[in-house]
């Protein structure tokens, strides 16, 4: 059920949580699903829900950036900068664990993914608790991510847990996941936080490895991930795709402008501004309208290239088929 924003809802989730049970959390990014990270039966609970692969580590949770010791040692400086830089925030830090972090959380690595979510709602149920949160995206595996609480109902259907609603996520794309190894800093995944500002910060050059092999460094990023149901296809040239597909029903995604030439009740505009911050909050619940229309087809143009331009192609290259 979703139930609404307030104290006497979040009392009951806390109380779920302490009894090992699983909550549909609001973020900032995308809604979570929420279990206690020191509860091998509420993790197991979140792979068997999801149907997620044993080999993808989930990111933990925490209330604020002092917790970070809970979780994580020989945390190096940069990690500190960041974490006081974005966090509250969408950067998910990859940090070597504590010894009592179970290895059910990290598929068995001895690192493990953290970050502090800004959303009011999750900051105070966090307060509640005297334990981290376990939270991946809570859809069902390799489907859309979720930004609005009907969402997770949609995609986790019967399995879906208790679901608090924090209304529409205000970033629309998952955290940014940043490592450390000899020295470099990692990205493993586009995200929130736009690559160039990380580097602003640090005053240096991050380098991507975004791994799509059968053993990825990070292991959520297959590279079929986060589709609808519906053919989707990736467009450098709408207009081309659209006429090569003329016998097919087909939903369109524009970056910026309708189509002139195309019915606009097929077509979706992502930011008439060229935002790429709303074209980030919108592109996912775009993806759940289209695919319950049945269509036969849907055609989206690709973001500009930069900023989270790129986090928003990427997730839309793995959406593709
Ligand atoms: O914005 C987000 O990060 C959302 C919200 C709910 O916080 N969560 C999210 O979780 O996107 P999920 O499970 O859908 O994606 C987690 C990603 C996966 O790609 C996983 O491989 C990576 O984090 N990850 C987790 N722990 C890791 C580790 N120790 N090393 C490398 N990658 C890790
Ligand atoms: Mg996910």
């Amino acid at each position: 059920m979703i139930a609404a924003n307030d104290l006497k809802n979040i009392e009951h989730a806390a109380k779920l949580l302490k009894q090992e049970e699983l909550v549909a959390i609001p973020t900032e990014t995308v809604y979570g699903l929420a279990g206690n990270a020191f509860s091998e039966k509420a993790i197991t609970s979140i792979y068997s829900i999801k149907n997620r692969p044993a080999v993808n580590p989930l990111i933990v949770h925490i209330k604020n950036k002092e917790s970070i010791t809970e979780i994580a040692k020989n945390i190096p400086p940069e990690a500190y900068l960041l974490a006081e830089k974005f966090w509250p925030g969408p950067l998910t830090l990859i940090l070597e664990k504590q010894d009592h972090i179970s290895s059910l959380i990290t598929a068995g690595k001895n690192t493990v993914g953290v970050r502090v979510p800004n959303h009011e709602l999750t900051l105070e149920l966090l307060k509640l608790l005297d334990f981290p949160l376990v939270a991946p995206s809570a859809n069902r595996s390799n489907h859309i991510s979720p930004t609005m609480p009907e969402h997770v109902q949609n995609s986790l259907a019967e399995k879906a847990p208790y679901i608090l609603d924090g209304g529409t996520c205000t970033s629309g794309i998952e955290s940014t996941i940043i490592g450390f190894e000899n020295e470099e800093i990692i990205l493993y995944r586009h995200g929130s936080v736009a690559k160039e500002e990380i580097e602003s910060v640090l005053n240096r050059k991050v380098k991507s490895i975004i791994n799509d092999a059968d053993s990825p460094k990070s292991p959520g990023m297959f590279k079929k991930h986060y589709s609808p149901v519906t053919p989707l296809v990736l467009c450098r040239n709408l207009a081309a795709d659209l006429a090569a597909n003329s016998k097919k029903k087909v939903g369109v995604i524009c970056f910026q402008n309708y189509l002139p030439t195309y019915d606009k009740t097929h077509q979706r505009v992502l930011s008439a501004a060229g935002k790429l911050e709303e074209a980030a909050a919108k592109v996912y619940s775009t993806l759940y309208e289209l695919d319950a229309k049945g269509y036969d087809l849907i055609l989206v143009e690709a973001a500009p290239n930069h900023g989270i331009g790129v986090a928003i192609n990427d997730r839309l290259t793995r959406a593709s088929f």
